[in-house]
């Protein structure tokens, strides 16, 4: 939940003359960033350092990431014929610098890599609104009055992400993260009609190919639980609006757990902190869950809050059921 980012002194340094696509396309640097956080936090795993809108570039759309606001486009997709902007492209060719920064991942991680990409609905909301939204007024306006179109879309994201993750996988990732930040504005009905047939295939076909956990993410998805559950991932990652015992309730055994710390009590002082960490833990009684926060880490966390979080969950048992 960037890991690597703002929080961190040294990433501020590098991102005063290098924009994110520029350290992103540039293995050594990538390699370096994505690393920083391992050693200094202590964490038990690795993310790529990326950002979602990434691969839509090889897949023939142009983007912009602003600083403060995210992926924005000058060309939003609010036409049937604009699809024809988006293919499936090979993405070893169209993405070289991915492979080779995994490699050098590979080569100096101790912890296991995770590979990600954003989830067709997360893309199409970027794509069809052009960049972040409240509402979501014309995702909405597509989805439903021209779901033929709606579902051409989210057919050409599901394939492009589905080639994506496997390429990620055989470039040495070892387990693949799909965020769906925003899906969590739709009702469950909305959700099931779709965007859950679109997740099962990518899923599915990752699965096919590739022999590695699959981490589906989203942010005020607790009214979904039960659908998402459906889409086959093997770990269902939450926010802090749904506590993980009620998750645990809800979700089949067979999917692992993972979240859910309020990354706004990071801020805090440290006792609501270690109350709220020991509270998580004490909520899971079983195997099969990965501590977390709950969203994206801020720019405003220090370095020390952290630290003491990870030797905090580190240091606590976990009671087996
Ligand atoms: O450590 C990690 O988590 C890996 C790196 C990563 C980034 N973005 C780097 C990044 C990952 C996994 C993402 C995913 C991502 N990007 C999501 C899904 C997860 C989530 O947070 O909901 C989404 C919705 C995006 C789109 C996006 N990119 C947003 C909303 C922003 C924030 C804009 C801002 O400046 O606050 C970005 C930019 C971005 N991506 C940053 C980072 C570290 C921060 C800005 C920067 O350093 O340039």
């Amino acid at each position: 939940m960037r890991q690597a980012g703002r929080y961190q002194p040294e990433y501020r340094e590098i991102k005063k003359t290098r924009r994110l696509v520029d350290i992103v396309m540039d293995p050594k640097l990538c390699a370096l960033v994505t690393l920083s956080p391992i050693d200094q936090l202590n964490v038990d795993a690795a993310i790529l350092f990326s950002d979602i809108i990434m691969p839509i570039a090889p897949m023939g759309i142009t983007f912009e990431i602003r600083d403060g606001i995210g992926p924005c486009l000058d060309n939003p997709i609010r036409e049937r014929e604009h699809v024809k902007r988006l293919s499936v492209p090979d993405f070893a060719a169209g993405m070289p610098y991915v492979s080779e920064t995994i490699s050098i991942l590979r080569n100096q991680l101790t912890v296991p890599l995770i590979g990600f990409c954003g989830a067709p609905f997360t893309l199409a909301c970027y794509l069809i609104e052009g960049g972040p939204s409240k509402h979501f007024t014309h995702v909405r306006r597509t989805m439903h009055g021209d779901p033929d179109f709606w579902n051409v879309l989210m057919e050409i994201l599901t394939a492009g992400m589905s080639a994506y993750l496997r390429f990620q996988a055989e470039c040495g990732a070892q387990a693949l993260q799909i965020f769906d930040s925003w899906v969590g504005t739709l009702g469950v009905d909305d959700y099931q009609d779709h965007v859950l047939p679109h997740l099962m295939r990518l899923v599915s076909e990752v699965n096919n190919h590739a022999d590695v956990p699959i981490i589906y993410f989203g942010v005020h998805t607790g009214h979904l639980l039960e659908k998402i559950a459906e889409s086959g991932c093997d770990v269902i990652g939450l926010d802090w609006r749904v506590s993980i015992a009620e998750a645990r309730r809800r979700v089949p055994a067979n999917i692992a757990l993972q979240g859910n710390l309020d990354p706004g009590l990071l801020l805090g002082p440290w006792d609501k902190l270690e109350q709220h960490a020991q509270s998580i833990l004490d909520q899971v009684a079983e195997p099969g869950f990965i501590f977390n926060l709950g969203h994206g880490v801020t720019p405003e966390t220090s370095v020390e809050t952290l630290q003491k979080l990870t030797q905090f969950v580190h240091n606590s048992t976990i009671s087996p059921s």
